[in-house]
């Protein structure tokens, strides 16, 4: 296999020392095997800002496009949050100019973890969904978006083909797991969820062997606290997405530990922890590190059909989380660092091979 080129933007807050996790994790399960890559660290975010004025730089976007794949910790955090754009911007920006229209979001709750979940055990167990969703377009994208000292305007806007796409991709997926998608919309009251809801009927008679529920976000909401194990891929907009994906790592016990990918119809996808830059706990070397372990595991497997070196990372965090070798938000005393050594140790014990 050719060299592959990952580009790397280590974010701000807790951004570096997850990503520096992450890349340790990398280096250690490719030694000696015929992977091989080089990684380029772009400005891009806060960071960005600071060094040339501008969340994502031409230069920054430019080798991205050329990259195999992405990897990116967490943007943003109070220092930016009045600057005219802002960390955030840059991603929506690369999102969009990557075309990386759907990001998928796992939820699972190994029996390992169940006592960490806020969630009653019965309820918990065996919680296993991903969510998919719409990443570029929506409320995120829609135009007229306007704010003076009066009045704010948010456009909510669907083509048919945004949503066709996404409906195909979360099918596609469901295919390759239990076969059950749930369409949630808010189609009570919003016409972009009419058609949202429209598409996802259409689309769904071309998977006759997949069972389809349709669901109002609001009452989906509640679903993934009350009945999780019911879900087994979940296809909503933008917003919704980014309000339920949130919600649904909360069940898993910490947003800590929640990778993603995005993909679009062609070109590098991008591997990125669901959290932000917990500027919180930013600089205090207590970030869980496991979604950036996790993300470079998803990273291994689907850009790259590594999934042998992804398995051994995932049993080794599995192991680690299983010891009690973990920060404070699992419950744990250990430093991110700790939790790498703990899990680099784990994949070196080779009981996984
Ligand atoms: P956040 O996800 O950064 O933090 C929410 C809570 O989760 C905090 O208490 C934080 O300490 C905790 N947390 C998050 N990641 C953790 C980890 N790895 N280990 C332990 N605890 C963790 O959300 P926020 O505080 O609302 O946002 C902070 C900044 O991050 C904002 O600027 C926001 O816009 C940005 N953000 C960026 C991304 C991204 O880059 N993809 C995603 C979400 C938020
Ligand atoms: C996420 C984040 C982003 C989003 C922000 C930082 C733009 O919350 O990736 O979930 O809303 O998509
Ligand atoms: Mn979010």
């Amino acid at each position: 296999m050719a060299r592959q080129k990952i580009v790397v933007f280590e974010g701000d807050g807790i951004g570096p020392e997850i990503m520096a996790a992450g890349l340790d994790v990398l280096a250690a399960v490719t030694q000696g095997t015929d992977f091989t890559y080089e990684t380029e660290f772009l400005p891009f975010g806060g960071q960005a800002i600071d060094q040339v004025g501008e969340p994502l730089p031409n230069n920054t976007i430019n080798q991205a496009k050329r990259a195999d794949a992405i990897l990116l910790s967490a943007i943003g955090g109070p220092k930016w949050n009045a600057c005219p754009k802002r960390p955030e911007d840059g991603l929506l920006a690369l999102r969009s100019e990557l075309g990386l229209f759907a990001n998928v979001r796992p939820t699972v709750v190994a029996d390992s973890q169940i006592d960490q979940s806020p969630l009653k055990t019965e309820i918990v167990r065996g919680t296993d969904f991903v969510i998919v969703r719409e990443l570029t377009s929506g409320a995120y994208f829609g135009e007229p978006r306007s704010k003076t000292f009066d009045q704010a305007i948010d456009t909510m806007y669907y083509s048919r083909s945004e949503i066709e796409r996404i409906m195909v991709y979360g099918f596609d997926l469901a295919q390759s797991r239990r076969q059950h998608v749930t369409v949630v919309d808010k189609s009570n009251v919003l016409a972009t969820s009419k058609l949202w809801r429209e598409v996802g009927q259409a689309v769904a008679q071309r998977y006759p062997e997949v069972m389809v529920d349709y669901r109002y976000v609001d009452a989906t909401a509640m679903a993934i606290v009350a009945d999780p194990t019911q879900f087994d891929v979940l296809i909503t907009p933008n917003l919704f997405g980014d309000i339920l994906s949130d919600e649904a790592a909360q069940i898993t016990g910490t947003i800590g530990q929640i990778p993603s990918l995005s993909a679009g119809a062609t070109g590098p996808k991008m591997y990125e922890p669901i959290h932000g830059s917990a500027p919180d706990i930013a600089g205090q070397g207590i970030a869980n590190p496991i979604s950036m372990i996790k993300t470079v595991s998803l990273m291994l497997s689907q850009s790259f059909h590594q999934e042998k070196l992804a398995k051994q990372i995932d049993e080794a965090v599995e192991l680690t989380i299983r010891r009690g070798q973990v920060t404070p938000d699992m419950g744990g005393t250990l430093t991110t660092k700790e939790v790498t050594e703990q899990v680099m140790n784990a994949m070196q014990e080779g009981v996984f091979s």
